[in-house]
C-alpha cells in the first residue's frame, strides 16, 4: 500500500509550520507531508527547519491561487487530505486595502477546492480542511459564537476569510466533497511573524521602545497556544464529519493591556513603556468562540496553560536572533524592500 500523504499549504508560515511538525509527529512512520508555500513576506524558510530535517517531508513552492499548479500537484500526489493555512492574515495590512487578501483568502480557496474536486471525480478519497478564524463572527459584546451563529465580519481580512470558508463549504453542498472548516481564537507561540501583538511587544520592549497599544487597550482576545490549535485541526480531520465547522476556544479571554504588562514583567521592563496610540480602524472589541461541540465530538480540549505558555513564548522570541533581525527589518521598511515591492 502506498504511503498516506498530506498536503499543508502555507507551510512556511506560523501556524502551518507548526501543523507540519504536528502531522509528522502523529501520522505514522510511513506518512508523507508535502508543504506548499509561495514564500511571500510572512513565510520564513527557518520555520520549516524541523520538517525539512524529516525525510518524510517535501517542500513545493507554489501559489495556491494558481489553478493549474494546484491541479497538477494534487493529481500527482493524490493526498488523503489538504489542510489550507495559506492566507493573508494581518488586519492592519488589510485596512490599507490589498487585493492579495481576496486573491489568497478567497480565490486561493476555490483553486484548492477545484484541485480536490478532480480527485473526488476520479473516485479518490480526499478531505479538504479549510483553516478559519473567530474573526468571521465580528465583535461580540457578550457571549460566545457557536457554529450556528451568523457571520458578521468587519475588516477586509475577516470578510475574505468568511468568504473563503463559504466557498469551501459550497463544494460540500454542491459536489458532496468532504470539506471541513475549523475556526480558532487568537494564536500565540514561537514563529509568529513579528507584526502581530506578542512578538511586536517583546521586541519593542527589548529595545526599550514605546509599546504602541491601540486605543484604550481593553480589547479582548482569547489566546490559544499554537500547538493546541494544531491538535484540534488534526482531531477535526480524524474524528470530524464532512460539511461541519469546528471551533477551538482557549478559554483565556484577556485584554491587550494585560498581555502587554505580562510581557513587560517577564522581560523585567518598566510599565511606562506602554504608549496609547490611535486606535485601529474599525477595531473589533472582543472575539469569543464556543467550542463545546468540538470538545464533545472530537474529544479535544486545550492543554497548554496560558501563563507558562506565554512565558516560554516570550523567552523564545527573546533568544531568537533571526526573528529579532526580521522584526528590525520590518520596522525599518528594509524587509519590505528586500522581500516584496511594498
Ligand atoms: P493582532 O496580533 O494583530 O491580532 P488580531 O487583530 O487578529 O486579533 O492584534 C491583537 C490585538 O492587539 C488587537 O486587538 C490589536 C492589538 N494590537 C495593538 O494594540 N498594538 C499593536 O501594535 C498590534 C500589532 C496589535
Amino acid at each position: 500500500m502506498s504511503s498516506p500523504s498530506f498536503v499543508v499549504t502555507g507551510c512556511a508560515g506560523f501556524i502551518g509550520s507548526h501543523f507540519c511538525d504536528h502531522v509528522l509527529n502523529v501520522a505514522g512512520l510511513n506518512a508523507r507531508v508535502v508543504g506548499v508555500d509561495k514564500m511571500c513576506y510572512a513565510a520564513l524558510p527557518e520555520n520549516m527547519q524541523d520538517a525539512v530535517d524529516d525525510r518524510r517531508f517535501d517542500f513545493v513552492r507554489e501559489d495556491i491561487s494558481d489553478h493549474k499548479a494546484m491541479r497538477d500537484l494534487l493529481k500527482v500526489l493524490r493526498p488523503m487530505a489538504v489542510f489550507n493555512f495559506a492566507a493573508e492574515s494581518h488586519v492592519d495590512r488589510s485596512n490599507q486595502g490589498g487585493e492579495e487578501f481576496v486573491q489568497s483568502n478567497v480565490a486561493g480557496v476555490q483553486s484548492i477546492a477545484e484541485a480536490c474536486k478532480q480527485l473526488k471525480d476520479a473516485n479518490r478519497p480526499i478531505t479538504f480542511v479549510q483553516i478559519g478564524t473567530d474573526e468571521v463572527y465580528g465583535s461580540l459584546e457578550s457571549g460566545s459564537a457557536t457554529t450556528e451563529s451568523g457571520l458578521n465580519p468587519n475588516s477586509l481580512y475577516s470578510s475574505t476569510k468568511a468568504s473563503g470558508d463559504l466557498v469551501a463549504l459550497s463544494y460540500f453542498r454542491t459536489h458532496e466533497m468532504d470539506v471541513r472548516v475549523t475556526r480558532c481564537t487568537n494564536n500565540y507561540g514561537p514563529r509568529q511573524f513579528p507584526e502581530k501583538l506578542v512578538p511586536v511587544m517583546v521586541y519593542k520592549a527589548m529595545d526599550d521602545e514605546a509599546l504602541p497599544i491601540y486605543g484604550d487597550g481593553k480589547q479582548i482576545r482569547d489566546w490559544m497556544h499554537v500547538t493546541d490549535h494544531c491538535r484540534g485541526i488534526w482531531a477535526a480531520y480524524q474524528r470530524g464529519r464532512p460539511g461541519r465547522v469546528y471551533h477551538f476556544a482557549a478559554g483565556n479571554e484577556i485584554d491587550n493591556l494585560t498581555i502587554i504588562s505580562t510581557i513587560l514583567e517577564a522581560l523585567g521592563k518598566p510599565a511606562d513603556l506602554v504608549a496609547h496610540v490611535a486606535d485601529r480602524l474599525g477595531h473589533d472589541r472582543r472575539y469569543s468562540l464556543d467550542s463545546s461541540v468540538s470538545e464533545r465530538e472530537l474529544g479535544w480540549r486545550p492543554m497548554v496553560e496560558f501563563s507558562s505558555g506565554l512565558a516560554e513564548t516570550v523567552e523564545w522570541y527573546r533568544d531568537n536572533h533571526r526573528m529579532r533581525d526580521v522584526f528590525r527589518e520590518v520596522m525599518s521598511g528594509e524587509y519590505a524592500r528586500k522581500n516584496y515591492d511594498g
